[in-house]
């Protein structure tokens, strides 16, 4: 199991000191783009993964939460992205899994709480990360919806019998107290913004999650 903090909930004045911080307990880092029109908020792209680049080697998972994904996976590569995560909500991604992986970065598909399982399976064979969206995509600090771990369950038993190396990724309301809520259904990355950043001390929350879901 992996704990992948979210920077949507760190601060942005201070970024790289936030990610020290929780470095020591990271798997991955979550970033959270949004273009202002797939979601109606706007958040960060490639200048600042280039900028965080430098400061850490923590794989760096970027959640393309944008209209237009295809004009933005370069700049995603060239700053220094491991992976891009596209929205099935966009329709047929297979173009942009091709860019993706010409590019080297790793490939990923989410769906958003309302989007039932059967419109991202006929894809499972050509993704490294299925993305499970536990809230509604554009703000950090909303609750879990419990609803979507069924989907858990059902990508799990497919990944499973068809033996694909696909991992699962939940993200949004995410706690501590919820973690393995997630994992016995079957998730291997937990995203976590707020219930990380936004705790007195994110290293031990990190931990804690950790322990928690393990
Ligand atoms: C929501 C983002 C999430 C968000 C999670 O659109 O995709 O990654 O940062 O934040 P929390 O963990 O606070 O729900
Ligand atoms: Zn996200």
């Amino acid at each position: 199991m992996k704990v992948a903090p979210s920077i949507l909930a760190a601060d942005f004045a201070n970024l790289a000191a936030d990610v020290a911080r929780v470095a020591s307990e990271a798997d991955l880092l979550h970033v959270d783009c949004m273009d202002g029109h797939y979601v109606p908020n706007l958040s960060i792209g490639p200048p600042v993964v280039k900028a965080l680049r430098k400061h850490t080697d923590l794989f760096l998972d970027c959640h393309l939460m944008v209209s237009n994904p295809g004009v933005l996976l370069g700049g995603f590569a060239d700053a220094g992205a491991d992976g891009c995560t596209v929205h099935i909500e966009l329709g047929d991604p297979r173009v942009l899994f091709d860019e993706i992986r010409s590019l080297g970065m790793r490939v990923g598909l989410s769906f958003e709480p309302e989007t039932p399982f059967a419109a991202v399976e006929p894809y499972l064979a050509e993704i490294d990360l299925l993305l499970v969206m536990s809230v509604h995509t554009g703000v950090g600090g909303q609750p879990f919806i419990p609803e979507v771990l069924e989907k858990a369950r059902a990508a799990r038993a497919e990944i499973d019998a068809r033996e694909l190396p696909v991992e699962i990724e939940i993200d949004g309301g995410i706690k501590i107290d919820n973690a393995p809520r997630a994992t016995d259904a079957g998730v291997d990355i937990l995203v976590s913004g707020t219930g990380i950043f936004g705790a007195d001390d994110p290293a031990a929350a990190a931990r804690a999650m950790h322990a928690a879901a393990s």
